[in-house]
């Protein structure tokens, strides 16, 4: 038996007051239909189906090709979304299919092979996952007889008194036999107070047609539903611990993984040494032995082997092995580092690539550079890239010292071996092996602190 899956995700999440459809708020980076794309994967989901509806345009463009979607115009209820997904999926009368939300972002495929599992011994009609929570408020109550047996979902909404006093939730996870849900969707009404056609009056159906169902009670971090900013806090929350202990377990050495944010795409080596207050967002990879932090924000960036940073932004650039970065640096995006060079104390570099065993050591800016192996740039160094109206690169040598507070206005090339002098204005090319002056000469003035003494005295006179 082939497994479908459709993911719901037509609501508006009127509740997460945002622009961005629901499904595409991220969590770890990742949005979250694409986090239960992922769960419906792992378990093999032969063709996946999402139901689109608000900001269908925006949903459908961000889900990955292998994946169909359908549209629900207009939102009639979950079990209307389920209906139109089934009618898109053709006969799956010889199918399980699972049906999910694209807000349960926590969910992994690890629940949904439990759910599976019932349909390996037996043929229910219907599996579904539930959880026990002290505050049910707003879920689905799962009604069971004396037996234990299923028999139900009732929603808040329509909950008698008794009924709100259930604490285990319907998750809103199932998976159902392909023929059966067929059937059971077309007989369903909008007769509830919110005239919505509800998925979960397959289950009473089920139950009164005397259709065996499991209900498996699962860990509420798989089901949690996000329908709010405060949710969306939780599940990074949740996800941030997942994706650190699972670092951990391969050998990272991660300070506080309660301090960390580390994205779903983001890929480290056992032995690198992450301290808090580390933020990995895109894609970056860490090489072993690299120690990253405290504090450093890295976007889409790569860290070599042995490579060191700390309090410092990195976006978009590649820091090679043993490369040290800050305190306080700014890599704002195309800045390559080669093996063993530097960019130290309050040095801002973009678009610029640093040799090997090179050094920018503090207080510089560089943009639009090439910068040669074993070359070192002096406190303060700074390449003026921009005219006014247009950036111009600067291409400097091998094994050149540019001295302190030297200004280079670009274009320009500093050849290999060259020199220039500190606190000079570099704005003509500088032949390989020279040394560039450019300072007006020194006056002294002998004498000049008594001067000032006497000036003072007469002051204080009158
Ligand atoms: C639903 C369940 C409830 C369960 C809860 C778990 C029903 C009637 N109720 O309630 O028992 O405890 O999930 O989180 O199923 N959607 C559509 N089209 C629609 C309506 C909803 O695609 O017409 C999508 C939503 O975008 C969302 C998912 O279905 O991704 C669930 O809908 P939502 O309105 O959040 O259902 P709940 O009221 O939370
Ligand atoms: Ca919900």
């Amino acid at each position: 038996m082939a497994v479908k899956a459709v993911i719901m995700a037509a609501g508006q999440g009127t509740r997460m007051k945002s622009d961005l459809p629901k499904v595409l708020h991220q969590v770890a980076g990742r949005s979250m239909v694409d986090w239960v794309i992922a769960a419906a994967r792992q378990v093999g989901a032969t063709q996946i189906m999402v139901v689109v509806g608000h900001g269908s345009d925006t949903v459908t463009a961000n889900l990955p090709d292998d994946v169909d979607s359908c549209l629900q115009a207009e939102q009639l209820g979950t079990g209307h979304a389920v209906q139109i997904a089934v009618e898109a999926l053709g006969d799956v009368s010889s199918d399980t299919v699972l049906v999910l939300s694209g807000d349960t972002p926590l969910l992994q495929g690890s629940s949904l092979t439990s759910l599976l599992a019932a349909f390996d011994d037996g043929r229910p009609a219907a599996a579904l996952l539930t959880a026990d929570i002290d505050d049910p408020t707003g879920y689905g109550r799962v009604l069971r007889d004396v037996a234990g047996q299923v028999v139900g979902i009732v929603e808040h909404k329509d909950a008698t008194d008794a009924q709100l006093t259930v604490n285990e939730i319907n998750a809103g996870i199932y998976a159902f036999d392909g023929k059966q849900l067929s059937i059971a969707l077309n007989d369903l009404t909008n007769d509830n107070s919110q005239g919505e056609y509800y998925l979960t009056d397959v289950v009473g159906s089920f139950s009164d047609q005397g259709l065996p169902m499991v209900a498996i009670r699962t860990d509420f971090d798989q089901v949690a539903g996000v329908n709010s900013q405060a949710h969306l806090a939780d599940a990074n929350q949740v996800m941030r611990r997942r994706i650190a202990l699972e670092l951990m377990e391969t050998g990272v050495w991660i300070q506080d993984p309660d301090q960390v944010f580390i994205s779903a795409e983001t890929s480290i080596e056992p032995g690198a040494r992450i301290f808090a207050g580390v933020h990995f967002m895109g894609r970056c990879e860490v090489g072993s032995e690299a120690q990253i932090g405290p504090d450093v924000f890295a976007d889409d960036s790569r860290f070599g082997k042995g490579s060191m940073v700390s309090y410092s932004v990195v976006r978009n650039s590649a820091v090679g092995d043993r490369v040290s970065v800050g305190p306080y640096a700014s890599l704002r995006s195309g800045v390559v580092l080669e093996a063993g060079s530097k960019a130290g104390t309050f040095v801002e570099m973009k678009n610029t690539s640093l040799g090997q065993e090179a050094t920018v050591a503090h207080l510089s800016y560089m943009g639009d550079a090439t910068i040669g192996a074993n070359t070192n740039i002096g406190a303060g160094a700074i390449t003026c890239n921009y005219d006014g109206v247009e950036k111009h690169s600067t291409e400097i040598g091998a094994r050149v010292l540019i001295g302190s507070d030297t200004m280079l206005v670009a274009p320009v090339s500093v050849g290999d071996d060259a020199m220039t002098g500190a606190g000079s204005t570099i704005t003509r090319n500088v032949a390989p092996g020279s040394l560039a002056v450019e300072r007006s000469a020194q006056r002294e003035i002998a004498g000049y602190a008594d001067r000032i003494g006497k000036r003072r005295r007469e002051k204080e006179e009158r």
